[in-house]
Formats: C-alpha cells, sequence, structure tokens
C-alpha cells in the first residue's frame, strides 16, 4: 500500500556543493581496475527485467546482482577490502595501485606489515567481507553484531575464521563497542561509518564501492537510467553511488531516490527536518533489513546525498519482502534475482509506488518512459528468513 511509504523531497537550497573528485568516474575507474586484481573477481550480473518492468508500467528496469560477488552473497566486501588495502599501501608508504590482490597476499607483505588486528561492528555483510580480507591477508579480524543478528550470518563471518560474537546492543552502540577496543589494543577498527575524526578509512570503504556502480555503468553501455533507487542504512553506499552518478551525468542526472526502513529512518528524518543537522533513531531499530537497521547516518554520505540526492523514502517491512518475492518470480522470460531483506528494500519500494495510488508516481515521474536502476546489495544472508517471505508469504502487505 502507499499509505505505508513515506517520501520526502530534497529540500537543499543553493550553496556549495559538496566535491565528487573521490567518487568520480576516473577514480571508480581505478578501484575497479584493483578489484580486478583478485583472483575471485569477477563483474556481477546486471539482470535487464524487461517483462517485469512492462508489467509493473515501467520503461524499463535493470537490477545489479550482487549475491554473485566474490561468493560472499553481498556487495560490502569491495568496501573492507579497499580500505585495508589502503591501509596497508600506507603502511608500506606506497600507492593502492602498486599492490594488487597477489603482492598484498603475498608472505613478503605479510612480514613488512606484521600481525595485524582488524575490528568492526557488523549486522552481517560487512563483517564477512572483512573477515574474508583478513584471512585472505593471514591477519586477524574481531566482528561484533548487535543483538537480534541472525547465527547464519554469524556463522558465515565465523568460518573465515574470525572472532565474531552478537552482543545485547544496537547497531550504533555495537560501533561504539567496536572502536573502544580498538582503541584500547591498538587494533585497526575498519568501520563503514565516518565521525569527527574518524574519517580516512570510511572514505576507503565509500570508494570500494565504487566497484559496483562502476561495472552497472559499464554493462548500461549507451542507456542513462533516468530513476536510480538506493537502499540505505548509513548512507555510505547510497552516497558513493549517488556521488558516482551525479558525477557522471551532470546534466540529465538520473533522479536519485534513497530508501530506508521506518524503524532505522535517519536519513529520511534529517532530510525532512532540513535543519542542517543529522537526526538520529535510538533504540532497537526493530525490521527485517538487517543491513538497513542503523540510527546514525555517515556525515560524509549525508553530504553527498544533501547535495545529489532527489527524494527521501521511509518504508514498511513489507516493501522489502514484496521486492525479494517479486526479484526471485519475476516476469516470465527474465532472469530471477535472488535478494534478501536489504537488497530487496529500494527494489521492492518501486513495485509497491508503481502498484499503489498515483500521487508518489506522479512526484517522481515514474511511469512507462522511465529506466529504472537498482541495486540488490544482497541474496538470501539469511536463508530461513528468505523462505519465510519468499516461500510462505511472511509480511506481506496485508499483515
Ligand atoms: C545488503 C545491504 N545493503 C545495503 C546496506 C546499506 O549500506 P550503508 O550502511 O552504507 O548505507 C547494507 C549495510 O550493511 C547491506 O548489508
Amino acid at each position: 500500500m502507499n499509505e505505508n511509504i513515506r517520501i520526502v523531497q530534497n529540500k537543499k537550497q543553493g550553496g556549495a556543493l559538496t566535491s565528487l573528485d573521490t567518487l568520480n568516474e576516473k577514480t571508480a575507474e581505478k578501484v575497479q581496475r584493483w578489484h580486478s586484481s583478485f583472483d575471485i573477481y569477477q563483474e556481477t550480473p546486471l539482470a535487464h527485467l524487461t517483462n517485469t518492468a512492462k508489467e509493473l508500467g515501467l520503461g524499463d528496469l535493470y537490477v545489479k546482482d550482487e549475491s554473485y560477488r566474490f561468493g560472499l552473497n553481498a556487495f560490502k566486501v569491495l568496501g573492507s577490502s579497499f580500505a585495508i588495502g589502503n591501509y596497508i599501501a600506507g603502511l608500506l608508504g606506497e600507492e593502492i595501485d602498486k599492490l594488487p590482490f597477489a603482492r598484498l597476499i603475498s608472505q613478503k607483505v605479510h612480514d613488512q606489515v606484521g600481525e595485524l588486528t582488524f575490528v568492526t561492528a557488523t549486522d552481517g555483510n560487512h563483517g564477512r567481507g572483512l573477515a574474508w580480507t583478513a584471512s585472505r591477508l593471514r591477519q586477524h579480524a574481531i566482528v561484533y553484531m548487535p543483538k537480534g543478528s541472525s547465527q547464519e550470518r554469524l556463522d558465515n563471518i565465523l568460518a573465515e575464521g574470525a572472532d565474531a560474537s552478537i552482543t545485547d546492543m544496537n547497531y550504533d552502540e555495537t560501533v561504539r563497542l567496536a572502536k573502544s577496543k580498538a582503541e584500547r589494543e591498538n587494533d585497526i577498527l575498519v568501520q563503514d561509518t565516518a565521525w569527527n575524526g574518524y574519517e580516512k578509512i570510511p572514505a576507503w570503504i565509500m570508494q570500494g564501492y565504487l566497484t559496483m556502480a562502476y561495472e552497472a555503468y559499464r554493462q548500461l553501455k549507451e542507456q542513462r537510467p533516468t530513476h536510480i533507487f538506493l537502499q540505505a542504512g548509513v548512507g555510505s553506499m547510497a552516497g558513493a553511488v549517488t556521488g558516482f552518478f551525479a558525477s557522471l551525468f551532470e546534466k540529465e542526472k538520473p533522479v536519485i531516490t534513497i530508501v530506508e526502513p521506518h524503524k532505522a529512518n535517519c536519513i529520511f528524518r534529517t532530510a525532512e527536518a532540513n535543519d542542517g543537522k543529522l537526526h538520529v533513531v535510538k533504540g532497537d531499530m526493530d525490521t527485517i533489513m538487517a543491513g538497513l537497521a542503523c540510527g546514525e547516518p555517515n556525515p560524509a554520505g549525508w553530504n553527498v546525498l544533501r547535495d545529489y540526492a532527489d527524494y527521501f523514502i521511509s518504508c514498511p517491512d513489507s516493501a522489502a519482502a514484496k521486492g525479494m518475492r517479486i526479484l526471485g518470480n519475476p516476469a516470465k522470460g527474465d532472469t530471477r534475482v535472488i535478494s534478501g531483506e536489504s537488497g530487496a528494500a529500494a527494489f521492492g519500494c518501486v513495485a509497491q509506488i508503481m502498484q499503489g495510488r498515483d500521487e508518489i508516481r506522479e512526484m517522481l515521474n515514474l511511469g512507462s518512459s522511465s529506466k529504472v536502476l537498482c541495486f540488490s546489495t544482497e541474496g538470501n544472508t539469511d536463508r530461513e528468513r528468505y523462505r519465510e517471505i519468499v516461500w510462505n508469504g511472511a509480511y506481506s502487505d496485508n499483515q
């Protein structure tokens, strides 16, 4: 139901715009070149869902399928690997371009940098990517997860050899726990969000995500999407992808809409208030979209969204569930995309809007001549929940 979706238009007025120099095509090309040095690297597919687009009343629809990323079922490893690569390049006094994957994981580099411990807080996907990178480097990873995290996501992190555990705190409190642990032990905090005085690593993480955006842009060839929908937790991914496409299409920029769950809509609230302050959500943030259950925006991501995004949506869990079901069962002839709760959120809102009342469609100018691009940022990272939703219809509109 459209009634359940809330939308605000970006009300930014004038002022200097945030520089996109670190998120532009040149940077993205460099980051993608670095990721392509990984032995496991393959670009993830861009599903072209022409028939589904028609059935929804859209001109065209593309969904980037990150369930194929490095066998890890989510895009997140792009950020942590690029951050760790840059950190180690810094220790060696070199540029990241000179440190392709084979050299990064070599014994020689290990001997040069010694034993390192990387610490983070995560709902699952970022921690798995970090643990995967640390294990390739034969280094240590310590991963804290917020209360309510799924056992399967924890098991996947443990399987990469990390020291991982579920805390009794929410995401933002867990981030503070990871931060104090890293400070106390002199470990390296690799967090996918920034704050005053902690900016370098999160900036590399945002740049790491550019590989996903750059691949999609190349796969689209000459096509320019008219609309891009991006889901946000702290807004690092959405900020990076928004910055990239805004720098590419200075003229005729696609309409960019940011999507969050009602229960963790910190970016939506910040945009709605439009008072120059970041607005936070506290408490348990009880949503099925675990990857988006973050209550404090990344200021660096927000600056980009404030300047270049067009609309902000807050949505119910049923929107993500709808997105999972449609992507898993698209119109005949279209490629199926296995998409998890956070991965399907933005597309789920597109579907909900197309099936709902006219207002939001008209506001977004979304219709039969629109070419929509979404990013399915994870696959079925919690398989039990995936079956509950896609097979058994949990979290449908009328529940
Ligand atoms: C699958 C998935 N999609 C999207 C996001 C949102 O990314 P960000 O926190 O950078 O907004 C996350 C974050 O963990 C995620 O796991």
